[in-house]
């Protein structure tokens, strides 16, 4: 058995159009990477199996892998995709498993490959960037930068992974100062489709770490992330509940941060609508932000001036305060997104909060465990022009329609019964939304890719010519399409 699944392997990898292999490739590819790996390979009844399967924010991305490889460094990651490329073997990588669509970090019948043992975490020299593994989430990097009072641009809620967020461009506290997290980005180590493990950089394969910068997971699988710090000692921060009956005062906070937020660059919100079916229950949640040790400032005084139910806003720092909101923000039910985009003003507001309460109130009120959501992002004209000034990403997003709403609808319940009636149901209220912001002459036309749901569209949406360029630089370092077909998972520029 041994022998002759080794032969199998040696015979496939040198000639993979046999039949015989390419009968069941995903079984040689287990086989032989169990050969090679031992320890680091799993199959189905293994108890890391099953930890790495289930290592997702929600159940609705659980999947049944053929087998499942954990690596522990970039040149595991790099013989495993010699393997998998010359079998033709399919596959799919998950980071922090942050990502609420099936099949987009995991796959039925494929080697699913874990980059949860991928966790270096190195500051430089100079204290001017932090090294990074795709294995770590951000609290981790929160805690380990916190005792030098340093901060680097990653995710608001602490369990999200590294690798998603920074691939999809992301959107931090620090934002409106820096600009998405991944124009903070000056390195990546990444593993191409050849098995060679490079640097990109803005000198050197530029165009790869130009495409990184938002392009997704088309161009490779990245190892280590070289991420600019910021000095950050202590910040405010927390969370308000306020209630449905200060509808007028809560969307005109949002709208005037919306269009003012600019003038101090230092504070960030996230300001929610939300919806809890059980309780019949609707307030506005948001969570608050101010990058510095005065808490008493201006640019959140229209938001903390409104009577709360609750409010946590207040002294404390990056690391500290996403532990503290962790819980409120649990893995474990059935989720998912939906992006949606305007122009950042009032009449935007209304159109999509009256629009999404009356519809989730009559349409979908009734499934259980239901909580349905829309955060309102605000992004300033300096979080775009930061991406332009630290040499440009493939989202070019356009500086002259700016600010604008990002707005991210969430949907969470019990039941996978309940699976298909939600997924209509959201891709309805976004198109009745989206149609009424059309009309009025709001809607804006970047879709941010980390908050979106199966079906939107992404690189579409990006700046002008930047599709048909990462199409080109997918071709030049993955010529074979390994990371496209062979990896079907995520968000493709080809496909
Ligand atoms: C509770 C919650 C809070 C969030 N908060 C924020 C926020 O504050 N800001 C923000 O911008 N976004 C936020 N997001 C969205 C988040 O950025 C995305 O879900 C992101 O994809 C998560 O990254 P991950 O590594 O956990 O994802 P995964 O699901 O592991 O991966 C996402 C995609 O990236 C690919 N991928 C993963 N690792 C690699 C790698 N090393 N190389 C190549 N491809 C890879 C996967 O194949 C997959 O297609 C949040 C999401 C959730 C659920
Ligand atoms: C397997 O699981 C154990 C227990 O959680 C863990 O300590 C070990 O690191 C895992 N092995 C690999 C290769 O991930
Ligand atoms: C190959 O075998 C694996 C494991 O038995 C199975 O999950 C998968 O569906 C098979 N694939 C094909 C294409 O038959
Ligand atoms: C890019 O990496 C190369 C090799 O490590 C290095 O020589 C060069 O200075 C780097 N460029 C920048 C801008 O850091
Ligand atoms: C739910 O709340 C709304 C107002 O907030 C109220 O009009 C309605 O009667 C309530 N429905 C139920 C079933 O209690
Ligand atoms: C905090 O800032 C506000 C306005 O920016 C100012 O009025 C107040 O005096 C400051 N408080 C302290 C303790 O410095
Ligand atoms: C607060 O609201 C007032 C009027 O409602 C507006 O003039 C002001 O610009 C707002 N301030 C901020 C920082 O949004
Ligand atoms: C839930 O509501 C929908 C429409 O509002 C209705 O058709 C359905 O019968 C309701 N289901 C239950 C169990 O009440
Ligand atoms: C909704 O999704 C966004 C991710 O883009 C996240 O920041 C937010 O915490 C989520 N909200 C809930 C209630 O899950």
């Amino acid at each position: 058995m041994r022998i002759s699944t080794i032969l199998l392997a040696a015979v496939c990898s040198t000639l993979p159009s046999l039949t015989l292999c390419i009968d069941n490739a995903t079984t040689q590819a287990c086989n032989s990477l169990k050969l090679i790996f031992n320890t680091k390979l799993f199959f189905p009844g293994d108890a890391n199996y099953t930890s790495e399967n289930e290592h997702f924010w929600t159940p609705t991305d659980y999947l049944s892998p053929a087998c499942v490889f954990a690596p522990e460094g970039a040149s595991d990651v790099s013989a495993a995709v010699k393997f998998l490329s010359k079998l033709r073997a399919t596959f799919a990588v998950r980071g922090g498993g942050h990502m609420p669509i099936p099949g987009y970090a995991n796959i039925d019948g494929g080697v699913l490959i874990g980059l949860t043992n991928l966790r270096q975490i190195q500051l430089s020299e100079d204290k001017s960037y932090v090294s990074i593994g795709p294995g770590l989430r951000w609290e981790e990097v929160y805690d380990y930068l916190e005792p030098y009072g340093l901060i680097a641009l990653g995710g608001r809620v602490g369990s999200v992974g590294v690798p998603g967020l920074l691939l999809g461009g992301g959107i931090s506290f620090y934002s409106n100062q820096y600009g998405f997290a991944s124009d903070n980005v000056i390195a990546y180590e990444v593993v191409l489709a050849s098995g060679q493990i490079v640097t990109a950089n803005s000198t050197q394969y530029s165009d790869l770490f130009w495409a990184l910068k938002g392009g997704g997971n088309s161009f490779g699988i990245v190892t280590r992330f070289d991420l600019l710090t910021y000095s950050s000692p202590t910040i405010c921060a927390g969370i308000t509940e306020i209630p449905s009956t200060e509808k007028g005062a809560f969307l005109s906070a949002v709208a005037n941060f919306g269009q003012y937020g600019d003038a101090d660059s230092k504070a960030a919100v996230i300001p929610s609508i939300f919806m809890l079916g059980s309780l019949n229950l609707t307030v506005y949640t948001s969570a608050l932000f101010y990058d510095g040790t005065n808490c008493s400032q201006s640019a959140l005084a229209n938001f903390t001036a409104i009577p709360s139910i609750m409010n946590t806003y207040g002294s404390t720092t990056l690391a500290a305060y996403v532990k503290g909101t962790d819980a409120l923000i649990a893995d474990g039910t059935r989720q998912a997104f939906r992006v949606m985009s305007s122009f950042a003003n009032a009449e935007s507001l209304e159109i999509v909060h009256d629009t999404f309460v009356e519809m989730v109130t009559t349409e979908i009120w009734n499934i259980t465990g239901l909580q349905a959501s829309v955060a309102f992002q605000p992004v300033t004209r300096n979080f775009i022009q930061q991406g332009i000034s630290k040499g440009g990403n493939p989202q070019a997003v356009d500086l002259e329609s700016a600010p604008y709403f990002w707005m991210v609808e969430n949907f969470s319940w019990t039941d996978s019964a309940d699976d298909d009636r939600i997924f209509a149901f959201a891709v309805e209220v976004t198109a009745v939304i989206e149609g009424k912001l059309e009309a009025a002459g709001q809607a804006a036309k970047y879709k941010y890719m980390n908050d979106a749901g199966l079906g939107q569209q992404i690189f579409q949406n990006y700046g002008p010519g930047n599709l048909v360029k990462l199409k080109a630089i997918r071709a030049k370092y993955d010529p074979f399409n390994v990371y496209t077909d062979l990896m079907p998972g995520g968000w493709k520029v080809d496909g």
